[in-house]
C-alpha cells in the first residue's frame, strides 16, 4: 500500500514512497514532511507549533516564493452590484488596515467581474467563510460570474447598501471604497466599513486550512 506524507507546514499530503523533495504547495523541503496513517491522512491537519532552524539558503526567487507562501490569509467571498448586475467571487486578500475608523483593503484582479463592478459603484461586500466554506470558495472562485450566476442555489441576503451577502457566512460586513492603488494585474481598493452582521459562531476558514483540506 502506498504511504501518505503530510507537509507540517501547510498540511498537504503527498502519496508515494518517499516524501517529495519539495512540499508543491508552500515550497518545503522533505524533511519537513511527516509519515502519516491512511486514517489520518483524511483528518485535517492538526496545529503544531514546531519549528526547526533552515541552514541552507534557496535561491533567492525560491525563497521569495515560500516566503510568500506563509503569508497567512482568511478567505472571503467579495460581493458587488452594478447596473442591476450582482456578483461574487473569493478573496484571500482581504485585511483590516485600522479599526477606528474601521477600514479595509481587498486585491482584486483587474479581469475579474467583481473588479467592474467595484469600480462602477465603489462599493462592496465581504462574507467570512467559516472552515466549512470549501463548496463557497471553489464555486466563487474557480469560475466568473461573466458566465455563470453564482449565486444560484446560494442562500443570500441583501445588505443595507445593496450589495449580496452570504446566510452561511461567520459575519459579513459592506463597506465604501475610500481610494485605489494601480497594483499592475491587481487593484488594491482601501475602503470604509459601513455595516457589519454577526450570522454565526465559529473558526474563519484560513487559506492553509483551505489548501489542506480541499
Ligand atoms: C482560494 C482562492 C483565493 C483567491 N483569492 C483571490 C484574491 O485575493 N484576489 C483576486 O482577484 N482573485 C482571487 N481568487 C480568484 C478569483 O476568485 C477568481 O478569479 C474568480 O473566478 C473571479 O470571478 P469573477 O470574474 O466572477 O469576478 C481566488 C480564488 C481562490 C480559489
Amino acid at each position: 500500500m502506498e504511504k501518505s506524507w503530510r507537509c507540517t507546514v501547510c498540511g498537504y499530503i503527498h502519496t508515494g514512497e518517499n516524501p517529495p523533495e519539495e512540499c508543491p504547495i508552500c515550497g518545503v523541503d522533505s524533511s519537513f514532511f511527516e509519515l502519516v496513517t491512511e486514517n489520518e491522512a483524511n483528518k485535517p491537519k492538526e496545529v503544531k507549533p514546531v519549528t526547526k532552524p533552515v541552514t541552507e539558503q534557496p535561491d533567492m526567487a525560491t525563497a521569495i516564493r515560500q516566503a510568500l507562501y506563509r503569508i497567512s490569509y482568511g478567505l472571503y467571498i467579495i460581493t458587488a452590484q452594478a447596473d442591476g448586475r450582482d456578483n461574487g467571487q473569493c478573496a484571500n486578500t482581504c485585511f483590516q488596515i485600522t479599526s477606528d475608523p474601521a477600514r479595509i483593503a481587498i486585491g482584486i484582479n483587474k479581469t475579474n467581474f467583481t473588479h467592474e463592478l467595484i469600480q462602477k459603484s465603489g462599493k462592496f461586500g465581504v462574507s467570512v467563510l467559516s472552515q466549512t466554506g470549501h463548496d463557497y470558495a471553489r464555486g466563487f472562485g474557480y469560475r466568473s460570474g461573466r458566465d455563470v450566476n453564482k449565486f444560484e442555489s446560494v442562500a443570500v441576503h441583501r445588505g443595507q447598501s445593496g450589495v449580496l451577502l452570504l446566510d452561511d457566512s461567520l459575519v459579513t460586513m459592506e463597506a465604501t471604497v475610500m481610494g485605489q492603488l494601480d497594483a499592475g494585474t491587481h487593484t488594491l481598493f482601501l475602503a470604509e466599513v459601513t455595516a457589519g452582521e454577526i450570522l454565526q459562531e465559529g473558526d474563519p476558514m484560513t487559506y492553509a486550512y483551505f489548501r489542506a483540506s480541499k
